[in-house]
């Protein structure tokens, strides 16, 4: 029996199997080829909600905890604490783990058969440590053990994007720009052979496009970059950042609803030079707006990058009323960095598959973020000869995986 192919993503998850000699995806959801890679720990009902379900959960406001991107905490120390949610203690291995039990149930009830074994995606690397990233391998491997798979395989995420993308002969470069990592393959297509000649990739994604956003548009309205007064004394100093990088990085926010949060940012709001801005922070926190928040960035950005002139990030829930624009060049201006730091890994890729820019013939768009213009237009810079190609954003890599599993 194959294994089930699994596209573990920070922000979308995919399964699929080969029917009919080709991929299939499995709808986890009904009528969807992706479940976003969210949980939520429903409090009143006593159950464990995921993807678009979850989503709606938190958007209804029912009692309970949403996280999402959990991908990006592998390999931290969080993976194992036990924290307490409502009757449970539980780890994020465990929950990692219910995520996955559900990817395997639709997935058999999909297909009317076991999986006992799943060939897993993952990114070349999630950490640049390397003891980290085989600690991350390993968290995940525990998740997929506690999900109920006997055994778990894997690719590298782009490699198995390689496999899937098609085309004619010749040197193609992947590129799969997702939410929490950026990966690179340099290959050569031969008939239907695909040689991988060299991948690599950092961490980096679209999570990180949103926490840049976040930080210069949104944070300012709830205090980041005002000042505190001394609590003696005339003096003030600029409040500290770290809460702010928090509550604008999707997999920490959960980690910011306690006591002893909700009392620094109590105590600041009494220093604070701009109390109103410190008085949304409190109410983020008390009423858990976390993730709305993120959410409200997440659908600014991408509204900015796409045909309007400027994405609208809708803060109401927060405060009646309340906003913040992103035009597209501050769209462009926010992620030069991060483009930069794209194009270094791709030049790395590159020089590491012995290959020189001109070679490449085509260019193979995989992962959400690489719908980014600024992501796009960046590789089509480095490699003007290479035609680009956009394959299917959210599903390439888990129709090679499933093409691998055969
Ligand atoms: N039209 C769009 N424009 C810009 N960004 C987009 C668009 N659509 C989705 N995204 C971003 O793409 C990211 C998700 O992409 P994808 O589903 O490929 O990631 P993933 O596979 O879950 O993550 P990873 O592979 O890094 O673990 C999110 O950050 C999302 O905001
Ligand atoms: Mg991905």
């Amino acid at each position: 029996m194959p294994a089930l192919a699994i596209d573990f993503g920070t922000s979308n998850t995919a399964a699929a199997v080969m029917a009919g000699g080709r991929p299939h995806v499995i709808p986890l959801e009904e009528g969807q080829e992706t479940l976003p890679t969210a949980i939520f720990l429903d409090f009143d009902a006593r159950r464990t909600l995921v993807g678009h379900a979850a989503v709606r959960a938190l958007i209804d406001g029912r009692e309970g905890r949403f996280m999402r991107a959990l991908k990006s905490v592998l390999g931290t120390s969080l993976m194992r604490e036990k924290r307490q949610f409502l009757n449970e203690r539980l780890t994020l291995i465990e929950i990692v783990g219910r995520f996955l039990a559900r990817v395997k149930s639709e997935s058999e009830a999909h297909c009317g058969m076991t999986f006992d074994r799943a060939l897993s995606g993952r990114p070349v690397h999630f950490h640049p440590n390397p003891a980290r990233d085989a600690q991350a391998l390993a968290d995940l491997s525990d998740c997929y053990a506690a999900a109920g798979f006997a055994g778990v395989e894997y690719l590298p995420e782009p490699e198995a994007a390689a496999l899937a993308s098609g085309g004619g002969d010749g040197l193609g470069l992947i590129v799969d720009i997702g939410g929490g990592t950026s990966d690179f393959t340099v290959f050569r297509r031969t008939g239907t052979k695909t040689d991988v000649m060299a991948s690599h990739g950092i961490r980096l994604g679209g999570t990180n496009f949103d926490r840049t956003l976040s930080l210069a548009h949104v944070m300012p309205l709830f205090g980041k970059g005002t000042n505190l007064k001394a609590e003696m004394g005339p003096n003030t100093t600029e409040a500290p950042v770290s809460i702010f990088h928090d509550l604008a990085t999707w997999a920490t926010i959960p980690f910011l609803y306690n006591g002893a949060t909700k009392r620094d940012v109590a105590r600041m709001t009494k220093l604070a030079v701009e109390p109103e801005k410190f008085a949304r922070l409190v109410e983020v926190l008390d009423m858990e707006l976390g993730h709305d928040v993120a959410f409200a960035v997440e659908r600014g950005k991408i509204a900015a990058n796409g045909t309007e002139a400027q994405g609208v990030i809708d803060l109401r829930e927060v405060e009646k009323g309340l906003s913040a624009m992103i035009t597209k060049a501050d769209l462009g201006a926010g992620l030069t960095s991060s483009a930069d730091q794209i194009r270094a890994a791709a030049a790395e890729t590159l020089a590491a598959a012995s290959v020189d820019a001109a070679q490449i013939e085509r260019i193979v768009f995989v992962g959400g973020s690489s719908l980014l213009g600024v992501v796009s237009d960046t590789m089509q810079d480095m490699l003007p000869k290479a035609t680009p190609v956009f394959g299917a954003a959210f599903t390439g890599i888990v129709d090679g995986l499933a093409i691998a599993a055969q």
